[in-house]
């Protein structure tokens, strides 16, 4: 039995993913664990995090119209503990309250190579913290008995799946998101940047793609419909999940690579975003969530936004959402669609 549309799905998307039909989705948005220790994702090792990317983005191969789009969003950037990374050592000069050098305590240090830390410190007129920290420096991340982070690019990871699965990837657009702060110890030792972007990477199955100018007003396409970095605050109530993205983001997306009528998959739902997203541009969904919470929560979302789309549809006199003249001609068409992709329409 195919998995029904306007409904979220509660398992795991490496299996549900067999159960949509072929050739039916217009466009499938997610944003999947990012493996940095979320609640959600602690039943993953890096291997099977790997794997699971490489196994969903190869299922829509198949469920994808041909044309249609997988838009992936991502932090490029994935920081783990690398026990084998040298544990050296910033020197923090601004926080430097004694003027004594290294070389001067290893200059102690040698001519009283019996002395500990307590003498050396005497000695010099300083603290044991100075003398510790003149010889085995300071952990570029806050404190030097911890193991060091590294940094790994996900970015090539998530092309050579979708190249992998036949897709081709289409476009790159940056989402710029508050900077976070709160990692303030990583820029006090170190030059490290703070994480305020992601990617959304956009792959295209071979087909012909309707290229609807009409779907955005001017203003949008100005704004964002033509445009490489997206600004969105993210969201900061993340009562009901704990990694939500902004509702604008697929509501982008949907806007942008669907017509109305036409059926957007999100198969890490979470908390339910695109699908209200979907609703509210009057496009279906399809929904698959690991969490059954989350299911819950996210289909009580659900219903309660269609049931106040339907409530401003009858107002307006208007049953189904309004189309443009080239989403009509293209659905007359049946997928004999009408102009090819970016750059040759
Ligand atoms: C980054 S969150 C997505 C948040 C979502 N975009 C939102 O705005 O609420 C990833 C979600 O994937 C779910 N998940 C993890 N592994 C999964 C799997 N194998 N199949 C389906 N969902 C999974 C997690 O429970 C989590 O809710």
């Amino acid at each position: 039995m195919p998995l029904s549309i306007n409904q979220i799905h509660n398992g795991d998307s490496r299996e549900l993913l067999k159960q949509i039909a072929p050739n039916s989705i217009a466009c499938s948005v997610w944003s999947p664990p990012y493996f940095v220790g979320k609640e959600y994702e602690k039943y993953l090792s890096y291997e099977d995090w790997v794997g699971m990317l490489q196994t969903v983005i190869k299922h829509h191969h198949s469920i994808l119209k041909p044309g249609g789009f997988l838009v992936v969003n991502i932090a490029d950037i994935l920081c783990f503990q690398d026990p084998t990374m040298p544990r050296i050592q910033a020197q923090n000069l601004r926080r430097q309250r004694c003027d004594i050098t290294r070389e001067e305590v290893l200059a102690a240090k040698s001519e009283h190579p019996d002395y500990n830390r307590n003498q050396l410190a005497t000695l010099l007129g300083c603290s044991e913290q100075t003398i510790d920290r003149r010889v085995n420096g300071n952990n570029i991340r806050g404190g030097k008995y911890n193991t060091q982070t590294r940094v790994h690019l996900v970015s090539g990871l998530i092309e050579d799946a979708g190249v992998a699965a036949g897709l081709y990837l289409y476009d790159r657009r940056v989402w710029m998101k508050d900077a976070a702060w709160e990692n303030s110890k990583w820029h006090t030792l170190s030059y490290r940047s703070v994480d305020e972007f992601e990617y959304l990477f956009f792959f295209w199955k071979p087909g012909e793609t309707v290229v609807d100018r009409d779907r955005l007003t001017s203003a949008e396409w100005v704004e964002w419909g033509s445009r490489g970095v997206w600004r969105m605050p993210s969201v900061r109530a993340n009562n009901d999940h704990e990694a939500k993205f902004p509702i604008e983001l697929p509501r982008r997306v949907i806007k942008l690579l669907t017509a109305p009528g036409e059926t957007v998959l999100d198969c890490f739902m979470g908390s339910g975003t695109t699908a209200l997203a979907a609703i509210q541009e009057g496009r279906n969904y399809i929904g698959i969530e690991l969490n059954k919470q989350y299911v819950a929560s996210a289909s009580a979302a659900c219903e309660k936004e269609a049931k106040k789309r339907a409530v401003v549809t009858q107002h307006s006199g208007n049953e189904q959402p309004a189309k443009t003249a080239r989403a009509r001609a293209s659905e007359s068409q049946t997928g004999e669609q009408l102009a090819l992709i970016k750059g040759s329409a």
